[in-house]
């Protein structure tokens, strides 16, 4: 086995859908993440490892890893991860990388966390980490799915997040939790990008419009809605950050398609 991976353990596998899983790992000591951050994950499929980029949604103080997943029948690696049970060994790469960090963004007051389906997954890393309430006053996690059963970690977002021992305080005052449903009635409803566009969005959060000064974006998404979020945000003035350049906004491709 090449030593860019090492083999955990599955703890734990929730279905969400017939379309999303999530799943719980052992966590090898020496694998350092910051939150917000992918690794390459996979299972050995013929004797050879078959990996692909997932974010990671547990914390990065958290002794074990948690990732969400989508499950396409076809997809080379999703149609066997599926039917991962506890006890079953999985591959994980020792290295962590990604966009969606706080440092690759100018100091600001509000930070708005857009994901669309699996996209959501950088986000709960982000949003259990005390760190960024002390870089922000407000933090805004809006999830976009197209049904409500899709809204995986409702129940820990809007209720066990907010009974946590050390970050319910923080949650409780800082964090805007705001799950949007496209094709069936829920509370809140319509595309992010379109959230953007509306008065009533940034009404119902009790915050002001975005501005420069103040207001800060990390996306995570199909490359469609990249693109149409990005539109908005440029056309606003909104400019992207980087490692050597921090900006306004920073973009993740929401990874697993397959
Ligand atoms: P819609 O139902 O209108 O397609 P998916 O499961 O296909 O990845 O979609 C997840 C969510 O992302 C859905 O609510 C979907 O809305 C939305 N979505 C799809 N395309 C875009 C886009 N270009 N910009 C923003 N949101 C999008």
């Amino acid at each position: 086995m090449s030593s860019s991976f090492y083999e955990a353990t599955v703890l734990s596998v929730h279905h969400w859908t017939d379309r999303l899983f999530s799943f719980t790992t052992t966590r090898d000591s020496g694998f350092r993440y910051q939150s917000g951050q992918f690794a390459m994950i996979g299972l050995e499929v013929e004797g050879r490892p078959l990996m692909r980029a997932y974010s990671m949604v547990s914390p990065h103080y958290e002794d074990t890893l948690e990732f969400l997943s989508i499950k396409v029948p076809e997809g080379p690696l999703t149609s066997r991860l599926q039917h991962i049970q506890p006890g079953d060994p999985i591959l994980i790469g020792r290295k962590a990388s990604g966009t969606l960090l706080t440092q690759n963004l100018l100091p600001g007051a509000r930070l708005y966390l857009l994901g669309t389906g699996t996209g959501l997954a950088p986000f709960m890393s982000i949003v259990q980490d005390p760190e960024v309430y002390e870089q922000f006053a407000k933090v805004i996690l809006v999830h976009g799915c197209r049904e409500v059963r899709e809204l995986a970690y409702q129940d820990r977002l809007s209720k066990d997040l907010h009974e946590h021992e050390y970050l319910g305080e923080l949650v409780a005052g800082q964090l805007a939790y705001f799950p949007t449903v496209t094709r069936e009635p829920f509370v809140n409803q319509g595309r992010i990008p379109d959230l953007l566009g509306s008065e009533e969005f940034f009404a119902r959060l009790g915050v002001p419009k975005p501005d420069l000064a103040g207001d800060r974006f990390m996306l995570c998404g199909s490359p469609a809605m990249l693109k149409d979020t990005v539109a908005v945000l440029e056309a606003a003035g909104f400019v992207e950050g980087n490692m050597s350049h921090p900006g306004h906004y920073v973009i993740e491709r929401a990874f697993v398609d397959k």
